[in-house]
């Protein structure tokens, strides 16, 4: 059996990761979690928390989304999929779309409810979402966090070992000090920071935001990723662009983020996965 992948492009992704932290401290055979977060809202880290996800899945890779967004949990919309998946033997199934497997905090909340999250119940509501969903082997688990800095980050590293986080932030330099505070949440918490996404890139919100923001954080800078009306677009109707138009530029862009992304999870683990090289 051939322990190598081949993506759409042609690329090999080789072994994932592996996070040996995470089957010990949950009991779940999940390879590596990558926490989305940033300091604002709606900068995009839906958007990219989903298409990040099915571009992986993409690779062959298996792949679950964790929409920890207490407040507007909206992977459900932007994958197609609102209805609750089935209980079986006391446990969640994910949904599944795309490829990707997934369970979003809107599964859990009555609808059209707002609720008034306290600290210990919004603890409680993210550890259900790895205890009570029949999570199976795992090579990537991403998980799309709620705006801000809050409880939910802090939960969520206390709860499950992370094994990185992606800072995504927009070209305009007052999102730079928003990804700085999202960074330094990450920071405490001591979860490895992969890098920065800058978002919306382009005429209308100017570009460079990504690159500043990555300087002053020390990281890289893993993805540009344009305003583009066709990723709002798929993202309003449940169909990722990278699903439906791989070979877009934003498709691609997607596509190469994911890729870049094992990378830095596989230099961060000591490179040890043997590298595949394209013959
Ligand atoms: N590159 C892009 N081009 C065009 N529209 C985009 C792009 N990225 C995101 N959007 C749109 O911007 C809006 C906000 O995106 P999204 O919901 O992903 O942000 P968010 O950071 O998850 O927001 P929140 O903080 O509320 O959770 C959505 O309508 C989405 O479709
Ligand atoms: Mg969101």
């Amino acid at each position: 059996m051939s322990s190598h992948r081949i993506d759409h492009a042609g690329n090999q992704s080789g072994t994932p990761p592996s996070d040996p932290r995470i089957q010990a401290k949950l009991g779940i055979p999940i390879k590596n979690i990558i926490a989305v977060a940033s300091g604002k809202g709606g900068v995009g880290k839906s958007t990219v928390s989903v298409n990040l996800a099915v571009a992986l899945a993409q690779t062959g890779a298996q792949v679950g989304l964790l929409d920890a967004d207490i407040y507007g949990p909206n992977i459900p919309i932007m994958m197609g999929v609102d209805e609750m998946p089935p209980v079986k033997a006391g446990k969640l199934a994910p949904a599944e779309a795309h490829g990707v497997r997934f369970m979003s905090m809107g599964f859990l909340m009555p609808p059209n409810q707002a609720l008034i999250w306290r600290g210990p119940m919004l603890h409680k509501a993210i550890q259900q979402l790895f205890t009570d969903v029949r999570w199976e082997e795992l090579d990537y688990l991403i998980v799309d966090l709620p705006p801000g800095t809050g409880d939910a980050q802090l939960s969520l590293a206390q709860i499950a070992p992370l094994s990185g986080g992606l800072i995504v932030t927009m070209p305009q330099m007052v999102s730079v000090a928003d990804a700085r505070r999202g960074a330094a949440a990450f920071q405490q918490l001591e979860v490895p920071i992969l890098g920065v996404i800058e978002n919306m890139s382009g005429e209308i919100f100017g570009s460079g935001g990504g690159a500043t923001a990555a300087q002053e954080l020390n990281t890289a800078l893993l993805g540009v990723i344009a305003l583009d009306a066709d990723i709002s677009v798929g993202g309003d109707q449940g169909l990722p662009i990278v699903a439906v138009k791989p070979e877009s530029a934003a498709g691609q862009t997607f596509r190469q983020l994911s890729q870049t992304i094992v990378d830095r999870l596989r230099a961060l683990s000591g490179g040890s996965q043997p590298q595949l090289k394209i013959i």
